[in-house]
């Protein structure tokens, strides 16, 4: 369980950042993939990024690697600005944030041992020979694996350790920020909760702040201090982690909330149970009206006034939503669980 961080200046500004993809006028008239998203985190904490698949999530993740160029707003790392950082700040700023993608299988050459992977990272940091391998073995060793791990192929692993030279792989070279894209999703429980265990220490040690990306409310509750939740771009609600996961007030976020797996059989009957007496539809590829809120096609307490007029986010108690109705959420809407 996470406890709240005291505010340090940020790590990571995002302001007012859009995404889309492709170029030209066509692009323009479809919805853009990340729409007027901001947040902050400090260093040490970890922001939760949640939302069905196609919210823009990964999207977010890559404008803030560089990976994906925002089409409007700013992204400052320290407090420098990284969206008109020049090819050579970028490498340095490359150092600082770093990324671990959900597949481990994937994300790792397998024609390459692990000394081999972890001292290419250093060399584009100007360290090599004996240094690169007493760095690489350290790193190794930080994330729990023995320093013989060094001259194996990643084939010699399981997924757990894998995703362990991953994480190694982006802490080597010492970074502020961390991207975790998904990190656990392909492991087993058990595996899970030991990855996951290992990123709060590390980040508790070295201050790393996380932006934290899952489809899975459990995992975010435990690893992240706050969260954003976000559907077609846009963040429908933000605040502390325990507020918007115990007292969701979009009606979106009650949604996920209801569709969180648990690890007991009965309870995720009643739960699949309750998601659907919400009746909140799944997830539509029309694209949203532009004038309304883009929830509203799936949304049991939309009336006229939410097709007409986009929510803007307004605070209440401590989280931020954008929704006109939010003071029934909670109070008139949902009906209890049976
Ligand atoms: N390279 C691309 N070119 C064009 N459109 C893209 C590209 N990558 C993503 N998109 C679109 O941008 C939107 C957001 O995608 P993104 O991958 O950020 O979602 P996500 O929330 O990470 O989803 P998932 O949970 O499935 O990983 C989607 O509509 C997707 O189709
Ligand atoms: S603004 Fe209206 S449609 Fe949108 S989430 Fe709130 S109640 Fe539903
Ligand atoms: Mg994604």
């Amino acid at each position: 369980m996470t406890t709240t961080v005291q505010s340090n200046p940020p790590a990571i500004e995002v302001r007012d950042l859009v995404v889309r993809y492709g170029g030209g006028r066509r692009a323009m008239k479809t919805p853009p993939a990340v729409d007027g998203v901001c947040f902050d985190i400090a260093p040490g904490e970890t922001l939760g990024l949640v939302g069905e698949s196609g919210s823009g999530k990964s999207t977010i993740g890559k404008a803030l690697l560089g990976l994906q160029p925002p089409t409007e707003g700013t992204i400052w790392l320290h407090g420098k600005d990284v969206t008109t950082a020049s090819l050579k700040e970028r490498r340095t700023l490359a150092s600082e944030l770093r990324v671990v993608f959900q597949d481990p299988y994937s994300s790792l050459n397998p024609a390459r041992r692990i000394g081999q992977t972890l001292a290419e990272s250093l060399r584009l940091i100007g360290i090599k020979g004996d240094a690169a391998r007493a760095r690489a073995i350290t790193t190794l060793e930080s994330v729990g694996l023995p320093s013989d791990s060094i001259d194996r192929f990643p084939s010699q692993f399981s997924g757990g350790q894998r995703q362990r030279i991953a994480i190694a792989r982006a802490l080597v070279r010492d970074p502020n920020v961390l991207v975790l894209d998904e990190p656990v999703s392909a492991l087993d429980l058990s595996t899970q909760a030991q990855v996951l265990n290992l990123l709060a220490d590390l980040r508790d040690e070295h201050k790393l702040a996380y932006l934290f990306i899952a489809h899975d409310l459990g995992v975010v509750r435990f690893l992240a201090h706050r969260v954003v939740v976000l559907y077609r771009g846009q963040v429908m609600e933000s605040g502390p982690v325990e507020d918007v996961t115990s007292r969701p007030r979009h009606p979106y976020s009650v949604a996920l909330t209801a569709a969180a797996p648990v690890p007991r059989p009965a309870e995720q009957i009643d739960r699949r149970a309750h998601r659907e007496a919400l009746s909140v539809g799944s997830a539509s590829t029309a694209p949203p009206d532009p004038k309304g809120c883009p929830f509203a096609s799936r949304c049991p307490l939309a009336d006229g006034q939410c097709h007409a007029e986009r929510p803007m986010l307004r605070l209440i108690g401590g989280q931020r939503v954008a929704c006109h109705h939010a003071e029934q959420v909670g109070v008139t809407w949902p009906p209890p669980p049976n």
